[in-house]
């Protein structure tokens, strides 16, 4: 019996590839203009990363990371995320000591054990940016208009942009106790999970799906009504350096962020196109991490795109790659003859395509159909002889002799 993939786990295959090469191709130079490097962090770290950073009350460290024993008795886990990878390594390597300001990105897959359904998957991939060492809300204001400049050069309309503050440890216990009064005489309307984190994450029934909680929620108290001087200045003048850039937003009070290390600054770019999976990116500022995993006291902000939401926003774009050359040939000699003409063309950076076996014309032709070429040029005994051959411009439909010559035949097709 043939074994298939596991499940939530997929394979991209020729065809889609293309499209995830220019979404991560449009990251990198996007990314790059904005100054950020890229940083390659492993798949597996040690779990207690993880705990301590996302927090053990998180439904990602509860129940969604794949955590094993390794042969030598080590607690590891493939990253369900990167930014505590990033900020480990950070640390580990003492980036900071020659500058606390990084500007890193990152590319790659990432594990969840969620259950699986359309932009939800167990291995998914993110592209995600991490700025260290600023606090003052210019950085917010422009790693939003990166991410919004990212989603505007794919061509996206949507998603759009919403940002909320989730304030400091100064402010949110404050509010996390108003929240919990305002919740306490309707605990019987919110779900079960929403009942059992009451106490440790009572900030999770705003954004809970559950009617029941929705209902609970109605008219609840805002953070943004709770925020302490620093962090609703902080607030303002993100919202202030945003409309300078032109980069448009809305304010979501009720957005709460699945893991526990943010601080203030939080957003996510939504849409309403892939149903109930609507963040296609998300992320925000996290100033107390850096420390808490062993690190110097300094803040940080970052996101996290979804490169299978991007590429199911992207469905109807055509991104395959077209050959600029197709020759088919008539005949073992003039097979021959585009034999050597093909591999000479490629080397010039060209990219040609040729019939291996040299099968009939008509097969031929409907490969060259098939692979949609630019060109296409008809080599047979008589062209041989004449050191010339006929070049079709498929899409204009005009047609040139040109010599068997390489130099000459890139001159044409480069125009
Ligand atoms: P996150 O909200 O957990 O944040 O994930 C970011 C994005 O990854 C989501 O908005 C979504 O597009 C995508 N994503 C998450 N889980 C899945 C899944 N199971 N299948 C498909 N796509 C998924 C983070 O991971 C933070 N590290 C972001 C961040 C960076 N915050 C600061 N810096």
């Amino acid at each position: 019996m043939a074994i298939n993939g596991v499940k939530g786990f997929n394979d991209i295959l020729p065809g889609e590839v293309e499209k995830w090469q220019h979404i991560e191709a449009t990251a990198r130079r996007v990314f790059e203009l904005y100054g950020l490097s890229e940083i390659r962090i492993p798949i597996l770290e040690s779990t207690e990363l993880f705990s301590r950073s996302i927090g053990d009350a998180t439904d990602i460290v509860e129940k969604e990371m794949y955590s094993f024993v390794d042969k030598g008795g080590n607690k590891v886990t493939m990253r369900p995320e990167g930014t505590a990878s990033v900020m480990r390594a950070f640390i580990e390597h003492k980036i900071h000591a020659k500058d606390p300001v990084a500007r890193l990105y990152y590319l790659g897959p990432m594990f969840r054990y969620e259950r699986p359904q359309k932009g939800r998957y167990r291995q998914f991939h993110q592209i995600g940016a991490e700025l260290t060492g600023v606090a003052a809300p210019t950085v917010d204001a422009h790693v939003l208009t990166m991410l919004t400049q990212f989603f505007a050069e794919l061509g996206l309309a949507e998603p759009s942009l919403q940002i909320n503050s989730l304030g400091c440890p100064a402010c949110r216990p404050v509010y996390r106790e108003a929240l919990k009064g305002f919740l306490l005489g309707r605990i019987e309307l919110l779900c079960e999970d929403c009942v059992r984190r009451y106490e440790t994450n009572p900030l999770r029934a705003l954004d809970c799906k559950s009617p029941g909680c929705q209902e609970a929620t109605k008219g609840a108290p805002s953070m943004l009504d709770y925020l302490c001087t620093d962090c609703s200045d902080h607030f303002a003048k993100t919202r202030n350096f945003l409309d300078l850039a032109g980069t448009g937003y809305s304010i979501n009070e009720r957005m709460v962020r699945g893991l526990d290390y943010y601080t203030r600054t939080t957003f996510e770019m939504v849409t309403g196109l892939l149903g109930s999976q609507s963040a296609v990116a998300a992320g925000g500022r996290y100033d107390g991490l850096i420390s808490e995993l062993g690190g110097p006291q300094l803040p940080g902000i970052g996101f996290a795109i979804g490169v299978e939401r991007v590429a199911l926003l992207l469905a109807e774009k055509d991104f395959s790659r077209r050959p600029e050359l197709f020759i088919a040939t008539m005949g073992e000699k003039a097979h021959a003859e585009a034999f050597r003409l093909m591999v000479e063309l490629q080397r010039r950076g060209l990219s040609v395509e040729l019939d291996y076996e040299g099968k009939s014309l008509k097969s031929q032709m409907r490969r060259a159909d098939k692979f949609k070429s630019r060109f296409t040029l008809i080599i047979g005994e008589d062209e041989l002889g004449r050191g010339t051959a006929p070049l079709k411009d498929m899409d204009g439909g005009t047609q040139v002799e040109v010599a068997l010559d390489a130099a000459l035949i890139l001159k044409q097709v480069k125009g």
